[in-house]
């Protein structure tokens, strides 16, 4: 999919949800990131925001990447309206086109997922490199259909933590992974639903 059409498709998706009064950050991100001392962080396709904004509450640089300009330009406002400008830079990119020419100590990906083909595993790995010594790379995908995923289709198979760490070919020497585990959470839906989802986790150090 080209740019245009995946912005559009984005686009769409965000003008179709209204933005939430009291966004809320993703679970994984709370359990993992609650103890990592702030730093600078990349959040790539970062969608509403919720997790951007809070890192920043946390004392985080951020920078939150969004192909859909929906997204973005929301995230911006609500960064304004809660006094976080400083501290969150909101852009509507691309990431299949370049990354920050910036070091971070966290690069988190959420739900990264598509209904378009793209090289995630090459922008998981290039977005690692921009960690500095002793970053973390943090990817929480979906493990399992939500009843309300865009994504029913019952042979759909979701790649284990183990196997999205292997597809990056990290060196031992340089990554560990500190995390690669499929834990349960009770999600919520947008019309309010609940239901009991995976996630998949994977958490990877830089060591040097
Ligand atoms: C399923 S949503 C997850 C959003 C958010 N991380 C969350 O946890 O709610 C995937 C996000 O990735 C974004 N995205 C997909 N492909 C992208 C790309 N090539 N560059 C930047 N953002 C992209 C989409 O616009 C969307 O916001």
């Amino acid at each position: 999919m080209e740019h245009s059409d995946a912005a559009r498709y984005w686009d769409e998706v965000y003008a179709e949800r209204p933005a939430s009064a009291d966004p809320q950050p993703n679970d994984r991100l709370v359990e993992i990131a609650t103890a990592l001392p702030p730093g600078d962080a990349l959040d790539l396709g970062c969608g509403g925001g919720s997790d951007a904004l809070w890192l920043a509450c946390r004392g985080w640089r951020v920078t939150a990447l969004d192909v859909s300009a929906v997204a973005a330009t929301r995230l911006a406002r609500q960064a304004r309206s809660r006094g976080l400008s400083d501290r969150i830079t909101a852009m509507q990119h691309d990431v299949r086109a370049s990354l920050p020419g910036l070091r971070f100590d966290l690069v988190t990906a959420h739900y990264f997922h598509t209904p378009y083909a793209q090289d995630r595993t090459a922008i998981l790995r290039s977005a690692a490199h921009l960690l500095r010594p002793g970053g973390r790379l943090l990817v929480v995908d979906h493990g399992s259909t939500a009843p309300w995923s865009w994504n029913q289709d019952p042979d759909v198979r979701y790649p284990t933590p183990q196997e999205v760490a292997a597809l990056m070919r990290f060196s031992p020497a340089r990554w560990t992974v500190e995390r690669a585990d499929t834990p349960r959470r009770i999600a919520v839906g947008p019309d309010g639903s609940t239901a009991e989802v995976v996630d998949h986790v994977l958490l990877i150090r830089r060591t040097a």
